[in-house]
């Protein structure tokens, strides 16, 4: 069986009590945060940025995977290493063309962090197979990006499978992470056909007994 990882999202969670949301992470032994930056422009909604991260991660013990909807991501590539990202993970669809693509890749190389390529519900997953051997995570959304709480759609599986057949073809060790509308049913589902990374915002942070919701998570 191979090792899962639950990136928790903390978009919606108790910002009035962020203390005690991150402690409940901690305590079920989790050690990774995924965090949602959205910038208004390639998404509806504005979540926060590298100044908040800035002064939140240098008080933290998390693997910081940061997830970023914006357009233009180059522009913020050394903004977020600089606030302490480990993985970095931009939009296919923010970037002109593949060459685009992978400068960003090769910057967030050069400003030490590891890096993610994520796609929307309508991009085809082979949209990323041209960069897979130079990425170490792939994020497929399973829900339209803007929002926390929305349902799974059931399209990304078929992605996740074609996704793990074209690693194994290019010898990719890229992590495959899932997010949006993770629960333990569509968590399983993502599991048994092979991917790594669970993110699960909603699920988590709105059930009454977190740790109960996180094991449900690794069953
Ligand atoms: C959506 C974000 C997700 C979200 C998690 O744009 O990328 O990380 O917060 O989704 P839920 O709340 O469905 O787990
Ligand atoms: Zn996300």
């Amino acid at each position: 069986m191979k090792n899962v990882i639950v990136s928790p999202s903390i978009l919606l969670c108790d910002y009035l009590h962020l203390e005690k949301e991150l402690e409940k992470i901690k305590e079920v032994g989790c050690d990774w945060i995924h965090l949602d930056v959205m910038d208004g422009h390639f998404v509806p909604n504005i979540s926060f940025g590298n100044l908040f991260f800035e002064r939140l991660f240098s008080k933290i013990d998390f693997v910081k995977d940061v997830h970023i909807m914006v357009t233009e991501p180059m522009k913020f590539v050394k903004q977020f290493a600089k606030a302490g990202a480990d993985y970095l993970t931009f939009h296919y669809e923010a970037c002109k063309d593949d060459k685009e693509v992978a400068e960003v890749i090769k910057e967030i190389h050069k400003n030490k962090m590891k890096a993610g390529l994520s796609i929307k519900p309508g991009t085809p997953v082979e949209k990323v197979f041209p960069f897979l051997t130079d990425l170490d995570l792939v994020l497929i959304m399973s829900v339209e990006p803007g929002m926390g709480g929305q349902k799974f759609i059931p399209e990304t599986l078929d992605k996740i499978s074609a996704l793990i057949n074209e690693m194994v073809e290019e010898r990719s060790n890229a992590l495959i992470s899932v997010d949006g509308g993770i629960n333990d049913i569509t968590g399983k589902d993502c599991l048994n056909i092979g991917a790594d990374v669970l993110v699960a915002g909603n699920y988590l942070f709105s059930a009454s007994d977190f740790k109960e919701a996180y094991k449900n998570l690794l069953k």
